[in-house]
């Protein structure tokens, strides 16, 4: 039966770049984005020079300022966007800075086509590709909106703009276009995961879930499959029931299988994510402060699921298996009681001290049953511990690993995206925090590093494994006025398996 709710109102912009070279005055693009030399020029170029000149004689010309000059629907151009601090070379933070500027100020204006020429300016270190992916991931963050639940569409701070050339010339337009079919995939999945996570609870189930999964199987590289609470049962994957067994909603391993790479048989990358539709605590409830941001809690899944469509969009040459691990947290008269001994598949046995660790319990049934796809690298995203947040706020993912190689990979590549990741300590002296009195180990520590510790249980489980796990705790969705999920890491993995499906 389908849950009753507001009917959708309105999708988000469906956003398109594409890449332009020749004239900058191009009147089928309404507005240039440049910087104050670029924009003067272009204004002289159509006659426009003195009416330029009036109307930017105030404007700071500084990172991170923007000015709007509006010339007229009866001139060529009808609008510039200055962009502030960018006439000179700049660096990688202080180009991005001006790049998120410039898209908040592209999101106030009526029109529906742009021009960007900011790919222009010469940034240190970074190629013509970073700075047009990196322009187009900033609009597409910029520019995401989510209001399926409205049941008016009235909302009078939706964008307007729906397409963006981003302006290359004779030497840039080979790494421009292909920034750009790499910015139009990524978008396709950032845009998927934040819907997924924005989701409510009563709609955002784990047959939901699936649901939305098997949409990728459209494509002939893609297989989806779904192991359900019997099969599970098979497979004594003791610990995901654990989780699951308190709730109506059945739960769902979920397996998204993409095989892009030329040989079929290359060992793939394994993405696997936490999915729990909402974490209520279960018989260790969780306080009602900000109990319906538990919603976000299938975060990590949505953030695996969006990073493969990003790939899967983008052709990428490489091999991929996807496992979600999809339950609901929920206190009931069937549901898992402080003190209850488990068996994992892995035939440890886990003491369930606190039915609020239910994260690393999914996940560590879900990354025994990856090994069997013999995976070069394995790397579970978890919105896992409270602690993570503490420790890093919302500016950093963390990343744990068995594997230096596989971090360094993992940090590079959100340094590159501009979805930052910080590696944390997963050293022997932690895991004696997990001693259990009664079983193999417990699930939940006391004595501080709680993101720490819950990494050190998932270590358990991938010892024959190369893995990283990341929290995301803290950076997967945003509180407060902004409340909402932001998609991350999509940037990051996407980046991870770009590199990946080019060595
Ligand atoms: N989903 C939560 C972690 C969480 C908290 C994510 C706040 C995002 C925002 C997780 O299942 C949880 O409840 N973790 C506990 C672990 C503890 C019981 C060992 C926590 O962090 O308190
Ligand atoms: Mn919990
Ligand atoms: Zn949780």
């Amino acid at each position: 039966m389908r849950a009753t709710h507001a009917r959708s109102a309105r999708r988000s912009q469906i956003m398109k770049y594409s890449t332009k070279t020749g004239s900058l005055s191009d009147a089928r693009f309404g507005c240039l984005v440049a910087n104050l030399k670029t924009a003067r020029k272009a204004a002289a170029a159509i006659g426009a020079g003195k009416l330029f000149t009036a109307a930017a004689a105030d404007f700071s010309d500084r990172l991170g300022q923007t000015l709007i000059v509006r010339l007229g629907s009866r001139s060529p151009l009808e609008r510039f966007v200055v962009v502030g601090g960018l006439n000179e070379s700049v660096s990688a933070a202080g180009f991005s800075k001006a790049v998120k500027a410039a898209s908040t100020t592209l999101k106030s204006i009526p029109g529906k086509k742009a021009l960007w020429t900011l790919t222009a300016t010469a940034v240190a270190n970074r190629d013509p590709y970073w700075k047009a992916t990196t322009a187009c991931s900033v609009l597409s963050n910029t520019f995401y909106s989510f209001n399926h639940h409205k049941s008016t569409a009235t909302d009078v701070t939706a964008p307007t703009i729906n397409a963006i050339g981003i302006h290359a010339d004779e030497r840039t337009k080979t790494s421009v276009a292909r920034a750009v079919r790499h910015a139009q995939a990524l978008k396709t999945g950032l845009d998927w995961a934040r819907d997924l996570g924005n989701e409510p609870p009563n709609i955002c189930t784990p047959s939901y879930l699936l649901r939305e999964a098997r949409k990728l199987a459209k494509d002939p590289k893609v297989s989806v499959s779904v192991l359900n609470e019997k099969r599970m049962a098979e497979l004594n994957m003791g610990a995901f029931l654990a989780v699951s067994k308190g709730s109506e909603t059945p739960g769902k391993m979920i397996i998204v299988q993409y095989q892009g790479a030329r040989r079929r048989d290359a060992a793939p990358i394994a993405l696997v994510g936490k999915g729990i539709t909402f974490d209520t605590g279960g018989i260790s409830l969780k306080s009602p402060r900000s109990m319906d941001e538990m919603k976000f809690d299938m975060c990590g899944a949505a953030c695996v699921l969006g990073a493969t469509r990003a790939a899967i969009a983008a052709r990428l040459p490489i091999n991929i298996v996807t496992v979600v691990a999809a339950a609901e947290n929920m206190p009931s008269g069937r549901a898992t009681r402080p003190g209850d001994i488990v068996v994992s598949s892995s035939g440890r046995t886990i003491e369930i001290i606190n039915t609020d660790a239910e994260g690393r319990l999914v996940l560590c049934d879900a990354l025994t049953y990856v090994a069997r796809y013999k995976p070069r690298a394995v790397i579970d995203v978890a919105t896992l511990t409270g602690a993570c947040i503490v420790a890093l706020g919302s500016h950093a993912s963390a990343v744990y690993a068995n594997d230096d190689e596989l971090a360094r990979s993992l940090i590079a590549a959100g340094e590159y995206s501009g979805d930052r990741a910080w590696q944390m300590p997963l050293w022997d002296e932690y895991q004696p925090a997990l001693k259990s009195r009664f079983a193999d180990i417990v699930n939940s520590t006391t004595g501080g590093a709680g993101s720490i510790t819950a990494a050190c249980f998932l270590s358990r489980f991938t010892e024959d494994l190369t893995w990283a796990h990341m929290d995301v705790a803290g950076s997967a969705f945003s509180g407060g006025a902004n409340k909402g999920a932001t998609g991350r890491p999509v940037g990051l993995l996407y980046r991870y398996l770009i590199e990946e499906a080019g060595k």
